[in-house]
């Protein structure tokens, strides 16, 4: 499946409209600068109303009770619809634990290992999210991270799907899902690079050429 990486309600409205995109992945660096001084909350069910599918909302605090209280409030807007994104930490996966066993939708993220990613799935999350662009900064390969942890998955039967954030360039998106990754959540520049090739708008160009210039007898 593929996630849209944005907060943006106009560019997710018209890329919804396509019919390919399942869920809404948020952090706080994209909504800083997409959403500026507008409030969270109205942000967020701007998102919701433009959207379908999961909305991954992140915690900001670093408490266990602040996060809890946070992950309450965004619970709160819409408990169908929110994931509630739960940094990973030894104070995350207690927060995370305690979500889980509310039912609360989850995505524990800012993971870059193998080790984080099975630890999130043993506590339950609903998403585990691997970020590859930020992996790879750091001079290391994603993509035997992300088979390991989708074949750890699948072998113990954890019902966790893994979403591959940090998506840098078209090919990360390739990979991710030749990988085993259940989700990539994709920015909306390199979702419209999916769109694209040379050899498709020549040969439409050239039947739509051909039936305008069509003689008739
Ligand atoms: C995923 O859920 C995150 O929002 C995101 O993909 C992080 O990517 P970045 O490395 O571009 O900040």
């Amino acid at each position: 499946m593929l996630f849209l990486d944005s907060s943006e309600p106009s560019e997710i409205r018209e890329i919804f409209s396509w019919g390919v995109v399942a869920g809404i992945t948020t952090n706080p660096l994209i909504l800083s600068r997409e959403a500026g001084a507008q409030d969270l909350e109205p942000r967020i069910r701007d998102v919701i109303a433009a959207s379908r599918g999961p909305v991954s909302v992140e915690l900001t605090h670093e408490t266990e009770a602040e996060m809890l209280s946070e992950a309450a409030t965004y619970h709160a807007w819409d408990p169908a619809r929110v994931c509630v994104k739960v940094p990973f930490s030894e104070v995350g996966l207690k927060v995370l634990s305690q979500l889980v066993q509310r039912g609360v939708s989850t995505n524990m993220t800012c993971m870059m290992s193998f080790n984080q990613a099975y630890l999130a799935s043993l506590a339950g999350a609903t998403y585990v999210s691997l970020f590859s662009g930020r992996i790879r900064d750091m001079g290391y390969d994603a993509r035997p991270i992300i088979r390991e942890t989708r074949a750890i998955l699948d072998r113990e039967g954890l019902k966790s799907q893994i979403l591959i954030g940090s998506i840098r360039h078209l090919m990360d998106v390739n990979e991710a899902l030749q990988d085993g990754a259940h989700v990539v959540t994709v920015p909306p520049p390199i979702l419209r690079k999916m769109l694209w090739n040379p050899r498709t708008e020549s040969t439409i160009e050239e039947f739509n050429t051909a039936w305008r210039n069509r003689t008739r007898s």
